[in-house]
């Protein structure tokens, strides 16, 4: 995901300071080139030995003492993204200022790569009017700000102030990258997670879809630079910055929000999997136990695949337990897709609430493509690269 970008990870003296080497780590393991500024303060949490061995490449710490004495210059202009990751109160105030008196502060002023910044400090510090008129500052400036969490403080006190959770990081670092991407300037809505069809206050009927595919579909096309709506009936899986996320419960829920969400969309991804039937009444009152058994009537609900109409890329998902290829190619023509995704949901380390799946592609046009078992964070990709085969030219855009 960040393949080719050069990331410059300013580290300041915060306590905060040693997760700059997890930070450090994730984004190499993203792709990315990074080359660490650490500045003298942050130098004594955190040695750059750690950070050379982690990115594989020099460390920068100070001003005056590289070669060639130009470096800031070279690193600002090379930079794709600047991240300072923990931000001290005094870095801030320095860059709200336009200060430029170390390696950091020099490289950030000499930068027009997008800046991130995420601060790190004692909640008084952070409350404190000086450093909120600062951060507001940056942000005028167009920094981005990675707000800090509520939590437990280095001091043993508790409340804002925190460093944000590195997936969060991590996830404004993709964000900001994704600017260029080739998704770049499409709108996708997708859904994901079982219905959940209730039966009385505590009880509903569902399906063991996790959602899993959903919110990794959703993280790839955000990479990739699309705006991404994504209505789910799960619990987030991994991070979600810059993704919109609707939570609903029932089919129709489901629909409304798609019905909303398509508009202008220029695709759409129906991964959730969607109740069938739902019961005919949901009791207010929970159902007591009775002798002998209890029948139960069901009704169908909507279908919503070809309820959501409009000139957009349409593509379904088939988990199949019988004959996948029938299945898939019945729903292809029957619900008016451009791609059906198909499973075998029976076969082991497949399908749902595994982490990984093996999936055939049936296109419009005919053609089938087989892919080989993978983690579904990859079949994210290559179910977004089919999408980009069938191409967006003669649908909305
Ligand atoms: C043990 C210790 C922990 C510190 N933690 C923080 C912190 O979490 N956030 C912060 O803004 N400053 C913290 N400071 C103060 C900064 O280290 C100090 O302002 C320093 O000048 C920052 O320099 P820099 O911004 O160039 O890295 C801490 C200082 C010490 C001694």
């Amino acid at each position: 995901m960040l393949a080719g970008k050069e990331v410059v990870l300013g580290i300041t003296g915060s306590i905060a300071a040693y997760k700059g080497a997890e930070i450090a780590s994730r984004l190499v393991q993203a792709g990315a080139s990074v080359n660490v500024v650490l500045t003298e303060s942050a130098a004594r949490f955190i040695t750059p030995l750690t950070l050379e061995s982690i990115t594989s490449r020099k460390v920068f710490t100070g001003l005056w003492n590289n070669a060639p004495a130009t470096t800031h210059i070279t690193l600002a202009e090379k930079a794709d993204i600047v991240l300072i990751a923990p931000a001290t109160a005094n870095i801030i105030a320095r860059i709200a200022g336009g200060f430029a008196d170390d390696m950091l502060s020099c490289t950030v002023l000499a930068t027009r790569a997008p800046i991130l910044v995420a601060p790190a400090m004692h909640t008084d510090m952070y409350e404190n009017p000086a450093t909120q008129k600062n951060i507001e500052r940056l942000r005028e400036l167009g920094f981005i700000i990675i707000e800090p969490e509520e939590g437990r403080l280095a001091s043993g006190g508790y409340g804002r102030g925190r460093l944000a959770d590195i997936d969060i990081i991590t996830g404004n670092v993709k964000l900001a990258a994704a600017k260029d991407g080739d998704l770049a300037g499409k709108k996708l809505v997708i859904t994901s997670g079982g219905t959940r069809e209730p039966l009385d206050p505590v009880r509903y009927l569902g399906n063991r879809s996790s959602g899993k595919t959903g919110y990794f579909l959703a993280q790839a096309a955000r990479d990739r630079g699309a705006s991404v709506r994504l209505i789910t009936t799960s619990e987030p899986v991994g991070e979600t910055t810059g993704i919109d996320v609707e939570r609903v419960e029932t089919a129709r829920d489901m629909l409304s929000a798609l019905n909303r969400a398509t508009e202008n969309a220029d695709c759409l991804i129906m991964a959730a999997a969607v109740a069938d039937y739902r019961p005919a009444e949901a009791f207010t009152t929970k159902i007591k136990k009775s002798a002998g058994g209890m029948d139960l009537q069901l009704v169908s609900n909507t279908d919503i695949l070809s309820q959501a109409r409009g000139s957009f890329v349409r593509v379904g998902f088939a988990a199949e337990t019988g004959d996948v290829d029938k299945g898939a190619r019945e729903k292809l023509s029957s619900k008016d897709l451009d791609l059906v995704v198909a499973n075998d949901v029976s076969q082991p380390g497949a399908g749902f609430d595994a982490d990984s799946n093996r999936v055939r592609l049936f296109f419009r046009n005919g053609k089938v493509e087989d892919l080989e078992l993978m983690p579904k964070s990859a079949l994210a990709h290559r179910i977004i690269d089919a999408i980009q085969a069938i191409g967006f030219s003669d649908k909305n855009c």
